[in-house]
């Protein structure tokens, strides 16, 4: 296919446009200039159809976490094809690929989080968390905590229970959600709605709008409270220490069951295996999807701590749930064999005390830009905002939208940057190389000084 793509791009835009509807697209938009072609990756670069090299500064959508050609994942899907293309764990069976996997997830979660089930994306993982969380409160007798309580600006999936979970507010509109039985309160984010306050004291009194929503609904009446240890869709807003640890007291407090949805934050993206680390949370559920497999296969999971899992496990009943897929063998195949290479080469520790310090300083780098108001980083995690003041944390008006403006630079460029409003964002792969972030920091410094320029802005050389 190599060699002679760039004759095909034509016909494939063409194709697509008669045939392909984009997930989260303006497909009228899209179909008059025709969608841009990704034909083969290797470490962290894509190649389009026309021979252009990208530097994927997304690890495609957060997940390509041990980088892109890895020949043992294509070998442990073959193997495991040829051997057991396909059973499931329905009628009482199993098969190793699962057992492994869960075994697998099970030491590597947090202590006492010891059972797992499967499903194939983050979205079905969180349709799953809350499916068990109803089971949960059904099967202690107390079949009126059904409130479901998350955040604004999170993003948790698509299917009707994951985006009624979701506060994206355009996510919403279309389909008639969210359903009922959700609840939202106001999120973290310090930069733009903390003000003067410490960050710590305005965590405390970010985290403590839950307690204040749990009283007005009624205790009784709230099942859950569901999470990201950092917002990832959202914009990366990351929560000052004291959020979390005051966010557990309070789930303690009223008997809410805690979710965190760590299917971008997962398997060592914020320098622990897990944000719960991180953030030093101790969850009833967990969501993990995208970096199980590095994105090779889909795949997710859902951990269970031992409230849900030992009722669960005990409540001497069939559950009435899961999915054709689910635990797949070839999935599971390809997300051992990705473990166990993110621990042979120790990429947690490189984040923690290698690449992820390196690519934080170079990132902050972009602070100096005169468009550039806060870079904020965790791990291989990094936000920045573009501001129209940012000596007053002056936002631009959205309509205007900046950050899409500045995406399509980076792109241009060859490089893929993420934009939520103006917050532009990064996620590459653990596996970037000192020299890569080096040639990342300096594609994205162009990108926005060519943005500044275009709205007639100061503008600045990079570094
Ligand atoms: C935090 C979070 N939860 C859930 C999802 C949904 O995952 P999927 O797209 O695999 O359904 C995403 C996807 O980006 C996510 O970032």
């Amino acid at each position: 296919m190599r060699a002679s793509t760039h004759n095909r791009t034509k016909d494939w835009q063409a194709l697509d446009a008669a045939h392909h509807i984009h997930p989260f697209t303006d497909t009228a938009a899209l179909n008059k200039k025709g969608a841009r072609v990704i034909t083969r990756a290797k470490g962290v670069h894509l190649w389009d159809s026309e021979g252009h090299r990208l530097i994927d500064g997304m690890a495609g959508l957060w997940c390509v976490n041990v980088g892109y050609g890895r020949e043992e994942l294509a070998d442990a899907a073959y193997s495991a094809m040829r051997e057991l293309p396909y059973y499931n764990a329905f009628f009482q069976t199993t098969h190793p690929y699962a057992v492994e996997l869960a075994a697998k997830l099970a030491q590597l979660l947090p202590a006492g989080m010891t059972r797992v089930l499967f499903a194939n994306s983050g979205s079905e993982a969180n349709d799953s968390a809350l499916k068990l969380i109803r089971y949960y409160w059904n099967l202690q007798g107390r079949p009126e905590k059904k409130i479901h309580i998350s955040r604004e600006y999170a993003y948790h999936g698509v299917t009707m229970a994951a985006a009624s979970l979701s506060g994206l507010t355009p996510m919403h509109p279309q389909w008639d959600l969210p359903l009922p039985g959700f609840a939202k309160i106001p999120t973290v984010y310090p930069y733009a709605w903390g003000g003067d306050q410490d960050p710590e004291d305005y965590g405390l009194a970010m985290a403590r709008k839950l307690e204040e929503r749990i009283l007005e609904l009624g205790a009784d009446r709230v099942a859950s409270f569901s999470v990201e240890p950092i917002h990832g869709a959202g914009g990366l807003m990351m929560p000052p220490r004291s959020y979390f640890p005051e966010i557990q007291r309070i789930c303690r407090k009223y008997d809410v069951l805690l979710h965190l949805d760590e299917v971008i934050t997962g398997f060592g993206r914020t320098g622990e295996w897990f944000g719960a680390q991180t953030y030093g949370v101790e969850p009833d559920l967990m969501s993990m999807a995208k970096g199980l497999s590095s994105g090779y296969q889909p795949i997710s999971a859902l951990g269970l701590g031992p409230r849900v899992g030992d009722a669960i496990s005990s409540a001497n009943e069939e559950m009435v749930h899961g999915f054709t897929w689910s635990g797949h063998p070839v999935a599971c195949a390809v997300s051992l064999k990705n473990l166990e290479i993110i621990e042979r080469e120790n990429l947690v520790d490189r984040i923690r005390t290698d690449i992820g310090p390196y690519f934080a300083g170079r990132v902050k780098e972009l602070a100096r830009h005169p468009m550039v108001g806060e870079v904020r980083t965790q791990g291989l995690l990094a936000a920045i905002e573009l501001m129209d003041d940012k000596t007053t944390r002056k936002f631009f008006d959205p309509k205007r939208d900046v950050g899409t403006h500045c995406r399509n630079h980076c792109f241009s460029n060859g490089l893929v940057m993420r934009a939520t409003r103006d917050t532009m964002m990064l996620s590459p792969p653990f596996v970037i190389s000192h020299a890569e972030v080096d040639e990342l920091v300096g594609l994205a410094w162009k990108a926005i000084d060519l943005t500044a320029r275009d709205l007639g802005r100061e503008t600045m050389v990079g570094p």
